[in-house]
């Protein structure tokens, strides 16, 4: 037996799955998918295979294209991994083909009611695999490193558009009251790049290779708010090397998604919380285009090595933005950053293990580990590199990377043996072991700096004292350069400091959810009452994670605010995410903790 990865029953030396065939029925009333997969095999096979599920309920399993049963049996449950299902093979099966039913809690769907859409009329269901939920959708070698291409058809009922992280093939035909889509995606991915959204969509095609797609209430918002999106394509291709994956679709989900963006392949999903009317927040664009080179063509391991994916994307990101937007726009991104790894750093103090880039996670759940760590922390280190050795000859190394790995799965070590082979001594002149296996940030990481940067950091310094006129200089602040200005700010404001603040700048009204939220978090935490509606609003639709986690922990911080974390908690927490519960729960659990001394 070889399992390489924490996460999941994949065997090495068991046979490997090359390509799926997969129909799915959704059961909108039931919020259960009824599958059937075929997992084809790279070769004809035998004997014992192993595959991850969770939650799901195995109806029958025989060898494909046959039906020849094949004996299975579902393992114990084990908590982070779900069970395993073990099937063995008679001689030469080209494949397996299982019949199932996933759980209507199963972590990796979303099952929304009407109410919670903005059109209101038709449920919704999206997926969200990464990094470990694909098992729950359906049986298979739920880790990085088995690849496979696929065919899906998806049965939904009349009214409703499927769209999936893959290319559209057309309808098949249907039963009365259904339609059935047909998708193909030819390029190998790993199972956590599947991708699955039913509802009411509209499509608004941006470029001959990019479409956007959102409810149809927010389609035209949506395409204007995107309407750049070629011109990163062009860029990206210019910087890491030709784009891959034929299309750039995107999608806008309602807003309980529980990310800022996920790089499906083909069609990243994307939040609702970015669509702030004015192009400020499209830097999650970038980043989940940025991802289609780092993340989906060349693609971590495993959780463990999670800074490949996302380090080199922030990275890879921000010199999209520094192309397009220029050396003062990604000062200002690397800044915001690094208010994001402070945090991170804080949250985890102890557990300093989780402030490494190469982490051992054997019974961790991923979704704990998840920080700002390995992507800001990453980030550093990648420019640390580009620094040492000059932008042009990192540039030349990327497309190297790129092309060296193109469609593999690789760990930390490999990904150093590759920069030893290709910059002999890099690794030891940037201190990589201290960047890779110590906690924390090594003491000479890259710093950024601008004028720019200088003269907001110094009107944050003196608001306190200015005087009101200096208003008017803040309020012509770009979007992200008055985040910058409220990030800042000292730390301990007093309620009527935040009561003159919302005054100069109207705060409360803004729909930029990034100033929005750091706004509440900071007047919440000093106890200034009149924001509570907002945040309870705020907390009552949006399920973004990197919101809700703050906006709880500020709550936490007075008693009046406590009060109101609990409330909105039991009256919103049944249309959460199961993820953002899950974040939400503990934030709760831990001031509890901390409100009961001696509890600890
Ligand atoms: N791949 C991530 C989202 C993710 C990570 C989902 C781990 C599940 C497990 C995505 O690319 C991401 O990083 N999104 C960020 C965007 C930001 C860094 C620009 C987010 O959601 O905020
Ligand atoms: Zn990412």
């Amino acid at each position: 037996m070889t399992r390489s990865d924490p996460h999941s029953y994949f065997d090495e030396t068991q046979p490997r799955t090359r390509d799926w065939r997969l129909r799915l029925r959704v059961d909108f009333d039931r919020k259960v998918l009824h599958g059937e997969i075929t997992l084809g095999f790279a070769a004809p096979a035998q004997g014992v295979l192993d595959l991850d599920t969770k939650g799901l309920t195995i109806l029958s399993a025989a060898v494909a294209g046959s039906a020849v049963p094949i004996p299975h049996e579902l393992g114990a449950e084990e908590p982070i991994l779900g069970r395993r299902l073990r099937l063995n093979l008679p001689p030469a099966a080209p494949g397996v083909t299982i019949a199932y039913e996933t759980s209507p809690e199963a972590v990796g769907l979303q099952w929304l009611s009407p109410e919670q859409t903005e059109g209101k009329r038709l449920p919704f269901l999206f997926s969200q695999c990464q990094a470990i939920h694909a098992r729950t959708l359906l049986p298979c070698q739920d880790c990085a490193v088995a690849r496979v291409s696929y065919e899906a058809e998806v049965q939904v009922p009349e009214g409703f558009t499927a769209v999936m992280g893959a290319g559209p093939a057309g309808d098949a035909p249907a039963e009365a009251g259904w339609r059935v889509f047909r998708f193909r995606m030819p390029q190998p991915i790993p199972s956590y790049l599947f991708a699955l959204a039913v509802g009411e969509l509209a499509g608004k095609d941006l470029s001959p290779r990019a479409r956007v797609w959102a409810e149809p209430a927010s389609i035209d918002k949506a395409a204007w708010e995107f309407a750049e999106t070629d011109s990163f394509i062009q860029k990206a291709e210019a910087l890491f090397g030709p784009y891959d994956w034929d299309r750039f679709d995107m999608l806008v989900l309602p807003p309980s998604f529980p990310f800022g963006g996920m790089e499906n392949p083909r069609m990243t999903f994307l939040t609702p919380t970015l669509l702030a009317g004015d192009r400020s927040l499209v830097d999650v664009v970038a980043h989940e285009l940025a991802h289609s080179w780092t993340g989906n063509l060349v693609t971590n391991a495993t959780a463990e090595h999670f800074w490949l994916n996302e380090g080199f994307t922030v990275w890879a990101e921000r010199r999209i933005l520094k192309a397009i937007r220029g050396d003062e726009a990604a000062a200002l991104a690397w800044t915001l950053g690094q208010k994001d790894l402070d945090d991170s750093l804080e949250r985890f103090r102890a557990q300093p293990e989780l402030t490494l880039l190469r982490t051992r996670l054997a019974g961790v759940d991923p979704d704990d580990a998840f920080s700002s760590i390995p992507y800001e922390k990453g980030a550093r280190f990648v420019v640390a590199m580009e620094r040492s050795v000059g932008e042009a000859a990192f540039d030349r190394f990327i497309r190297d990377y790129m092309a060296r790995f193109r469609f593999q799965s690789i760990t930390t070590e490999t990904f150093c043996a590759f920069v030893e082979e290709k910059f002999p001594g890099l690794l030891a002149r940037v201190r990589a072991e201290d960047w890779l296996h110590q906690p924390g940030m090594p003491a000479d990481a890259p710093r950024f700096a601008s004028p720019r940067l200088q003269e907001i950091a110094g009107l944050a310094a003196a608001w306190k004292n200015g005087p009101a006129s200096s208003a008017a200089q803040i309020l012509k602040l770009r979007p992200a350069e008055l985040l910058l200005f409220l990030q800042q700010l000292p730390r301990e404001l007093s309620a009527p400091d935040c009561a003159r603040l919302d005054r100069e700048l109207s705060l409360t009204g803004r729909g930029n959810y990034e100033i929005l939220v750091q706004w509440l978090c900071m007047a919440a935490s000093a106890g200034h009452e009149p924001v509570f509606p907002r945040v309870r609003e705020v907390l009552s639709s949006v399920g973004r994670m990197k919101y809700v986690r703050p906006l709880y922990q500020a709550l936490g911080k007075t008693p009046a605010g406590r009060k109101l974390a609990r409330e909105v908690f039991a009256a919103a927490s049944p249309t959460y995410h199961g993820l953002t519960r899950r974040v939400a729960e503990s934030v709760l659990a831990e001031q509890r903790e901390e409100a009961v001394p001696g509890a600890r």
